[in-house]
């Protein structure tokens, strides 16, 4: 994974999306009140004590599994409106949160999954815009190993920043395009969600939750565009909210 430092003053997107990036977004658009993410179990717990009763919930996983005492998993079909509307969310996850943590040098983090593909490729290329900047697609992988599930979606921002203004992509951010557009053709709706549906099965992170029995978790992450809204990652306070 690129350097925490080479990060600094660029637009970043965080990918996991199978499953912490797509858990964030649900959780937020069903109207939880902020994300707050984690790198360890004991932080997560410290964190969540500062709320006051009822106000938390611990959300996360290890080894895909819920972790014992959580209030939480990380299936996006969890975070239903009834669980977390106005609730705070403390997560921890095994790449996830620890890839978003590790851009918290960039001038601006957006959380990015292909549940809200095409918003947050134009909020990245309007922030960059604007600011004049470069824009990286940072894929959490698995254990410091690239997945396909993460770079289809990087590729999907890819085509769709480059769609819309003259951006130069690098090589590794034309190959995510390439192997995103072998993937999704020129479907679009539901004929592009079926395309993606058994790609995503097929990836190293789709294997280990099919393995686990959460394929409805895969078949949620590969609804392309089903929500609008882009999480940003607010560095200082360590907080991601609805941007
Ligand atoms: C991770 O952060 O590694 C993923 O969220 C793993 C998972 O969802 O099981």
């Amino acid at each position: 994974m690129v350097a925490p430092e080479q990060l600094a003053g660029s637009a970043v997107a965080v990918i996991d999306v199978l499953r912490a990036t797509t858990t964030a977004i649900a959780a937020l658009a069903n109207g939880a009140r902020e994300v707050l993410p984690c790198l360890t179990i004991e932080e997560a717990h410290k964190r969540a004590a500062r709320f006051a009763s009822g106000e938390a919930l611990l959300g996360g996983e290890r080894g895909g599994l819920a972790i014992e005492g959580f209030d939480l998993g990380n299936s996006p079909l969890e975070y239903t409106p009834e669980v977390v509307a106005g609730k705070s969310v403390v997560l921890t996850t095994t790449n996830g949160t620890k890839a978003l943590l590790h851009c918290r040098a960039a001038a601006e983090i957006v959380l990015a999954a292909f549940v809200n593909l095409s918003a947050a490729a134009e909020f990245l290329s309007q922030a960059a815009r604007k600011r004049g900047s470069s824009i990286d697609l940072v894929c959490s992988g698995t254990d410091g190993q690239v997945t396909r599930e993460d770079v289809l979606l990087a590729g999907g921002l890819a085509a769709a920043i480059a769609a819309e203004g003259n951006w130069q992509l690098s090589d590794s951010a034309a190959i995510a395009r390439d192997a995103w557009q072998q993937v999704s053709g020129t479907a679009s709706g539901e004929e592009l969600n079926a395309r993606l549906l058994p790609a995503l099965i097929a990836s190293r992170g789709g294997t280990n939750l099919c393995g686990l029995g959460m394929q409805a978790d895969i078949e949620f992450a590969a609804q392309v565009d089903r929500f609008s809204l882009v999480p940003r990652f607010e560095a200082q306070a360590q907080s991601i909210v609805v941007a």
